[in-house]
């Protein structure tokens, strides 16, 4: 199989597209034929190891997965003994949160995987949104997200925030979006009620109050939106923020029983995984890809995403 090989923490460069034995599925495993995976800001994170303290899951001093990649879609090509749920030919898409290994044409994993059938007849790069939505419905979860809540997403424009627009639309609250100016067309596409340009506008002197603020990029704080919290309102922040401030702050409020800000781990499970399929069959849920490489250029991708600029996903093609 040719795979994206990284066998100790650095940049791009530590990277080599290289061909490895084709690996067998095991018990309860399923094996793919991989058509899409992304390169998200997580892969850049665990190529170089930043934060220094996710070594602690990584491997101290070299990675234990030599091969990043969470999200896939792809083709079931062989099942190992005792498997169930799959058969060879379908067309299915998912989360390897536990082992990473999508940056390559082939992948095992457990049956009991955060896996689900792709709906219809969507292309496999349409169907590899699942960890932006992940992380974003996890938030969702701890929030009690519903049916006419206010919710502000700010940096609407990411993996994570242009699904969190249509996950909390899904959900039926009413959405206010913070991006630059050349997303404001996206973000209303994405169902946003109410889109603020944070270029031209200071999206915290609207006078308007929210049940829920959440920062989709890591680029805000809860000190500058407290002011637009609810009495009872609450935030949560995908990015740890300066001196990690959002897991001392989430700390904090939970010694005094209170959830004014969050930051939740998230835990893949196969229901949500369905769940997205529904969506994205009803047409509530769609990947918003901002550019495709070939694994070949796996590299250069990299060095995009790292920017920190894209527009939705990076999607890569094994
Ligand atoms: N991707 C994941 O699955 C994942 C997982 C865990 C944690 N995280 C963390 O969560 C954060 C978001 O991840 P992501 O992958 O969704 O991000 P991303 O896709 O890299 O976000 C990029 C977007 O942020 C917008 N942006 C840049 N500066 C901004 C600002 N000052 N205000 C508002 N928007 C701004 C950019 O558009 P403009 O420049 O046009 O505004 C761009 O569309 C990151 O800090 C990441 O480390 C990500």
């Amino acid at each position: 199989m040719r795979a994206a090989l990284s066998t100790r923490y650095g940049g791009p460069e530590v990277l080599s597209v290289t061909n490895l034995p084709t690996p067998h599925p095991g018990p309860g495993q399923v094996r793919l034929r991989v058509h899409a995976t992304t390169l998200s800001r997580t892969d850049c994170g665990s190529l170089r190891a930043h934060p220094f303290f996710i070594r602690a899951s990584l491997g101290l001093l070299r990675p234990r997965n030599h091969i990043l990649g969470l999200d896939f879609a792809g083709e079931v090509d062989a099942v190992g003994p005792d498997v169930t749920r799959f058969a060879p030919g379908m067309r299915v898409f998912g989360l390897s949160p536990d082992q990473y290994g999508a940056h390559a044409d082939t992948l095992c994993l457990s049956q009991d995987a955060p896996i689900a059938e792709i709906p219809g007849s969507l292309a496999y790069a349409d169907a590899v949104l699942c960890e932006g939505a992940w992380y974003a419905e996890t938030y969702f979860d701890h929030f009690g997200l519903g049916q006419g809540q206010r919710i502000l997403i700010y940096g609407a424009s990411g993996a994570i925030g242009t699904a969190a627009v249509q996950l909390a639309k899904a959900r039926g609250a009413d959405v206010t979006a913070v991006v630059g100016t050349h997303h404001v067309p996206l973000a209303r596409d994405l169902g946003a009620d109410h889109v603020i340009d944070y270029e031209t506008c200071d999206f915290t002197a609207t006078g308007d109050t929210y049940d829920f603020v959440l920062d989709a990029v890591g680029k805000t704080s809860f000190f500058t939106c407290r002011p637009l919290l609810a009495p009872e309102g609450r935030y949560a922040a995908t990015d740890l923020g300066a001196w990690w401030q959002n897991i001392w702050l989430s700390l904090w409020y939970q010694l005094r029983g209170s959830s004014r800000v969050r930051f939740p781990m998230p835990v893949a499970d196969p229901a949500m995984i369905r769940r997205f399929a529904e969506l994205m069959e009803q047409g509530r849920l769609r990947a918003v890809i901002d550019r495709s490489y070939p694994l070949e250029r796996i590299a250069e991708a990299y060095a995009y995403v790292e920017t920190a600029r894209k527009t939705g996903i990076v999607v890569i093609e094994p």
